[in-house]
């Protein structure tokens, strides 16, 4: 019952924080540089972030989508430098597409819009497979970045 009328008066800080989202500017270079020993759990940690995005999308809980968003971008934006950093421009580019993807999902959270956001999730979703298929390895005990990548 508090949650509906907490969701109300939540929405339009929810909103603001999406559209901040969607702008996913300032907040990469406060963050630290990733290494190869802290990609992997970033990206475990990210894997964890779009599960719940997909489970606000199914409840609906716009604001709390918004705040999934805040924390993807900046994560995503920290992918995009190590991989700028390596001079692989494949996977800079396939990271993009996942940044575009989740511009897409915050569009469709500002309107509140469940298919769009689905679609977007399923978008990206498509982008993290397409830059797995080509440079991760799966090893004896989890994965890796794929050597030359
Ligand atoms: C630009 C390339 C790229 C994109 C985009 C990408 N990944 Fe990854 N991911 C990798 C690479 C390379 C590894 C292997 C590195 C490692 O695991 O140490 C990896 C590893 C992982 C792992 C295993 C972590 C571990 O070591 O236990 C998970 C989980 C994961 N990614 C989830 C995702 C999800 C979810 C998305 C999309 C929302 C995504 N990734 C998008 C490149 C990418």
């Amino acid at each position: 019952m508090m949650r509906w009328s907490g969701i109300k008066g939540a929405l339009a800080s929810g909103v603001c924080a999406a559209a901040v989202a969607v702008g996913g500017f300032g907040v990469a270079a406060a963050q630290e540089a990733l290494t190869e020993e802290t990609y992997g759990p970033t990206m475990s940690e990210i894997r964890l972030i779009v599960g719940d995005a997909e489970l606000h999308t199914d409840a609906r809980y716009w604001p709390e989508l918004g705040e999934d968003l805040d924390k993807l971008f900046p994560m995503f934006r920290q992918i995009e430098a190590f991989w700028g950093e390596r001079g692989n421009d494949d996977a800079v580019a396939k990271t993009l597409t996942t940044i575009e993807a989740l511009r897409e999902i915050g569009q469709a959270g500002i309107a509140m819009d469940q298919g769009s956001a689905r679609s977007g999730i399923r978008a990206l979703r498509a982008t993290c497979q397409s830059c797995h298929d080509v440079h991760r390895e799966e090893t004896a005990d989890g994965y890796r970045i794929k050597p030359g990548s």
